[in-house]
């Protein structure tokens, strides 16, 4: 059977990037992939500063149709005004490389960037690390864990994405999203923070209207993102996003651009904000009104601070615990996170470790009265019907107890004594 003509031609696409734009690329189609790479490099000039360089390079069987069904499956990750230009970073670059090699149309890879290929697989490992690849047992990583005593930690992707993904779809329908605590968008996950990547990378699926992320130019500069404050803004699928470095913009949740944006602009705040900080940060986040979905210590059920947060119900316990950061080394640290909320949690899964229970049904060695004859319950019961208060771990309160029909009874930890001996810091309940 004869060929068509677009089948006897050579026929590529091609994925090229300019060194002045690394979070774009541009991809296309050609007859002639040297022509192609000379003719990019001689309109602007190939010089030092700005050099075009092939990423990936394959022979396929009818490239305008490829080109179109990439326009099409990725519409989401184009510039509207140059209809070519793709947002780019190792995930995206992989996730496009894959969708053109697994087209029934591609012939055969020609050229992939080693180097990048190469870091991809880094990035991932060193983001998320299995104990394997480390070479390590559990028991030598607890060894190891340290506690985390400052600030300068990255939120691991995973927590991100299993805290984020347990909301209802529907509360991110046409929502403006800032994560205001150093939420850097850099070329790829390394200089990405993980809330950051999360938002762009479902951007389209949750149904966003706007993604606002600040970079903060401290001391540390965790993502590697320069000395300078920075707004980046992506407005829309088909928006790349673009940064704004206003002059003397440090990027402080505090700075009063974060705070004009927080008050005019945001429906959502997420991030993990520095624990130095912590305090503040809740002031203003729950002053605000927003909706937000934040880390933050695991013992502020029980701290005087945030107390009447939770009694007023201006915030609740998120869904998960976050047990593991990474510091700037990229190594694993033990700390006791929690995610908080504003956002009301209907069916919370964890509710189901709570035993409510008469108090006579609940086993002798989970009650016990401490010098001051108050009630401590332990390992989740809680004693159903019973009318005085009572004392409970923070790990109950954490698991939706304040959701049940109980309240806070003071704005401080309780810490019992029995036999005079200390026992480690609970609160007080009572049934409403
Ligand atoms: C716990 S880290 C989290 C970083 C990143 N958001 C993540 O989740 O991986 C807290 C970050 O807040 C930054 N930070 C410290 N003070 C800040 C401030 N006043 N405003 C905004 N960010 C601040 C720290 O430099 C640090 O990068």
């Amino acid at each position: 059977m004869a060929k068509n003509k677009s089948e006897q031609e050579n026929q590529y696409i091609y994925i090229v990037q300019s060194s002045l734009e690394p979070s774009k690329c541009k991809i296309g189609k050609t007859n002639d992939l040297d022509r192609r790479l000379k003719e990019y490099n001689n309109m602007t000039g190939k010089s030092k500063d700005n050099v075009y360089a092939y990423l990936f390079t394959c022979q396929v069987k009818n490239m305008a149709r490829i080109e179109a069904d990439m326009a099409k499956q990725f519409f989401n990750l184009r510039e509207e005004k140059s209809r070519e230009i793709y947002f780019c970073n190792p995930h995206w670059f992989n996730v496009y490389v894959k969708f053109i090699k697994s087209h029934t149309l591609f012939v055969k890879e020609i050229f992939i960037k080693q180097d990048d290929k190469k870091q991809i697989v880094r990035i991932i490992r060193k983001t998320t690390p299995t104990l394997k690849e480390r070479g390590l047992t559990t028991k030598e990583i607890l060894q190891k864990a340290q506690k985390v005593k400052n600030d300068e930690f990255f939120t691991r992707y995973e927590d991100v994405e299993k805290e984020l993904s347990m909301y209802p779809k529907r509360i991110w329908r046409n929502k403006v999203v800032f994560c205001n605590c150093d939420d850097a968008v850099g070329d790829d996950e390394i200089t990405t923070s993980p809330f950051a990547l999360y938002f762009l990378e479902n951007f389209k699926e949750l149904g966003l209207k706007k993604l606002i992320c600040t970079h903060f130019a401290g001391n540390v500069d965790l993502f590697n993102q320069g000395p300078r404050g920075y707004i980046f803004t992506k407005t829309g699928y088909s928006e790349i996003g673009t940064k704004e470095y206003p002059r003397k913009y440090n990027g402080s949740f505090d700075h009063p651009l974060s705070l004009k944006i927080l008050n005019e602009d945001a429906d959502i705040v997420c991030t993990n904000p520095p624990f130095s900080r912590a305090r503040d940060y809740w002031r203003i986040i729950i002053a605000s009104r927003k909706k937000f979905i934040i880390i933050s210590n695991i013992t502020n059920v029980k701290n005087q601070p945030y107390m009447s947060y939770f009694e007023e119900g201006k915030a609740l316990p998120g869904y998960n615990s976050v047990n593991y950061f990474l510091n700037p080394k990229r190594e694993l640290v033990s700390a006791a996170g929690h995610w908080y909320t504003n956002i009301p949690i209907k069916k919370r899964p964890k509710s189901r470790h709570l035993k409510i229970i008469p108090l006579k049904d609940i086993p002798a060695k989970y009650k016990r009265y401490d010098d001051s004859k108050m009630l401590i319950v332990d390992n989740g019961y809680i004693p159903s019907g019973y009318k005085k208060s009572f004392a409970v771990s923070v790990r109950s309160i954490l698991n939706g107890l304040l959701e049940k029909g109980y309240k806070l009874v003071e704005h401080k930890e309780y810490v019992p004594y029995v036999n005079g001996e200390r026992c480690f810091g609970r609160v007080l309940v009572k049934k409403v």
